[in-house]
Formats: C-alpha cells, structure tokens, sequence
C-alpha cells in the first residue's frame, strides 16, 4: 500500500484543488421550498399553531452552514480564500458578494441557489439551508449573536433529532461521498456508520469537545447544549434506529 502513497497523494491533492475553483457544471435544479414553518434549529417540524418561530439568527442558523459547507480546508477558509472569499465568520461573509436586504443580488446566494456551490463532493446546500441564508440576507445580514434556544430535549429519535442535526453540521465532511476526502473516512449519514462512533465511544467526546478527543463540528462552535442533551439521551435509550 505505501509504495503507491506517491501516486495516490498528488491525486487526491488535484482533486481536493479541482474540487474548490470555478468549473462549469452540469448541475440538477435546485427547487426551492419555502420552510418558514420549518425552521428550529434541529429541524424538526413544529406543527403547534402559535409555536412557530420564524426567524433566523445569524450565529445559530447561518453560520454553522458556512463553517461546514464553505470553510473547508483548501476552499474558503482563512489560509486558502478561494476566489477572495473567507467565510469562516461574520465579518468575511459580510465582505463580498453580499447585498444586505437583498438575496437575489447576492452572488453568495445565488451561487447556492444555482447549485454552483458547494462543489462535489461536498453536498448542495438543502432548501433547509438555503431558506436561512435568503431570510438573513433579506432581514439585513445582521451579526445576531444572542441567539434563542430553539431546540426540543424531550425529542430525541434518530429520525426528529439526531439525524436532522448530523445533516446541517455534519454531512458537508461525513456524507458518503465527502467523507474520504475531508472527514477523515468517518461516514455519518447512515445510522450504521453513526451507530459505530456511538459504540466506540468517540462521539460524545468529540461533541463535548473533551480532552482527548477531535473537537466536532471541526472548525466550527460547540452544538448547542440542548442539541447535546438529544444525544445523550438518545444513546441513554439505546441508540436506536427510531
Ligand atoms: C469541516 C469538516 C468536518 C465537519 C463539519 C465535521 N467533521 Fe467530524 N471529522 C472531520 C475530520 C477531518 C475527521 C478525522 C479527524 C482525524 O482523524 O484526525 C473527523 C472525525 C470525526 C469522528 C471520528 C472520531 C474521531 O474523533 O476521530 C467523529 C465521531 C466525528 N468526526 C463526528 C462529527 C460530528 C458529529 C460532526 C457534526 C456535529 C462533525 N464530525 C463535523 C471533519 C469534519
């Protein structure tokens, strides 16, 4: 297996760059679905009239999926910048090809909504995702910090909770199909593979960002402690495919 590291290696090096410019693509419509009634942020639908909160706040729902999708090593992170672009925080998104109260002249946007971005293998943006970052930039892209907790401990199945959470900060690295290349062959978007990083003891560590352990989501902040708790407690019951 060594003796083919120097072929592999420059391989997966063009690959990783290919993966980061600008090529133009074959890319399948994105359809647009309005979720406004659909956006705590573990994505569970809340169907309770009057429980609706249809807001978006900056450091909860928008930038999570920056840190993930965009901010990957060799993309738009901090060292590399592809095409100018930093979006590892609020200051660099703000900086360009962002119009405040105006998502469709949002390069940013519009990139996600067209399906240029993110680049394989790093999966599309969800309609989920997308809503957030139209509503922010339509609300006037403001820095919102103080966040509302908008996540439910007593919900804690795989399908209404673990699940949904893996998706919006996990997949960008540990879907199947990002996973050799930038989530270190860990793959999460199946209960199976999640179920051998329940057994090994390594998720919750790396969750709780414990001494020891690799501090998940990588780059970005700590989940929510209520998002930790439907963890916990979901592996207290059994981890189960529920
Ligand atoms: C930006 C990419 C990225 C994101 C986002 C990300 N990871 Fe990772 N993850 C990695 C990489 C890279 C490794 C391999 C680390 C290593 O082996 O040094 C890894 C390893 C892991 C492992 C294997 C155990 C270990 O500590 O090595 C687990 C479990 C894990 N991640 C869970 C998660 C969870 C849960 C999330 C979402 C809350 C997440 N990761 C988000 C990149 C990412």
């Amino acid at each position: 297996m060594k003796k083919y590291a120097f072929i592999i290696a420059p391989i997966l090096l063009l690959s990783g760059f290919y993966a980061c410019t600008h090529k133009p693509q074959i890319s399948i419509p994105v359809v647009i679905k309005d979720t406004t009634t659909n956006n705590n942020n573990n994505n569970n639908p809340d169907t309770t009239a009057g429980n609706v909160d249809t807001s978006v706040c900056f450091q909860r729902d928008v930038l999570p999926v920056f840190i993930s999708s965009c901010a990957k090593s060799g993309c738009h992170d901090a060292i590399t910048r592809a095409e100018g672009y930093n979006l590892t925080n609020y200051s660099g998104i703000v900086s360009r090809g962002l119009r405040p109260g105006n998502s469709s002249g949002s390069k940013l946007y519009t990139i996600c909504v067209n399906g240029e971005m993110p680049t394989y293998p790093t999966p599309k943006l969800d309609s989920t995702q997308l809503s957030f970052i139209r509503r922010w930039i339509d609300m006037g892209a403001h820095n919102d910090t103080n966040c509302a907790v908008n996540c439910d401990t007593t919900k804690f199945t795989y399908a209404n909770a673990i699940a949904p959470i893996l998706k919006s900060y996990c997949y960008a690295c540990h879907a199947s199909a990002p996973a050799p290349g930038s989530g270190g062959g860990i793959v999460l978007d199946n209960y199976n593979g999640v179920l051998v990083q329940v057994q090994n003891g390594k998720l919750m560590g790396d969750l709780q960002h414990l001494a020891g352990h690799n501090a998940m989501p990588l780059g970005g902040s700590k989940l929510s402690d209520c998002k930790i708790i439907q963890f916990q407690k979901w592996i207290a019951a059994g981890a189960q495919n529920n």
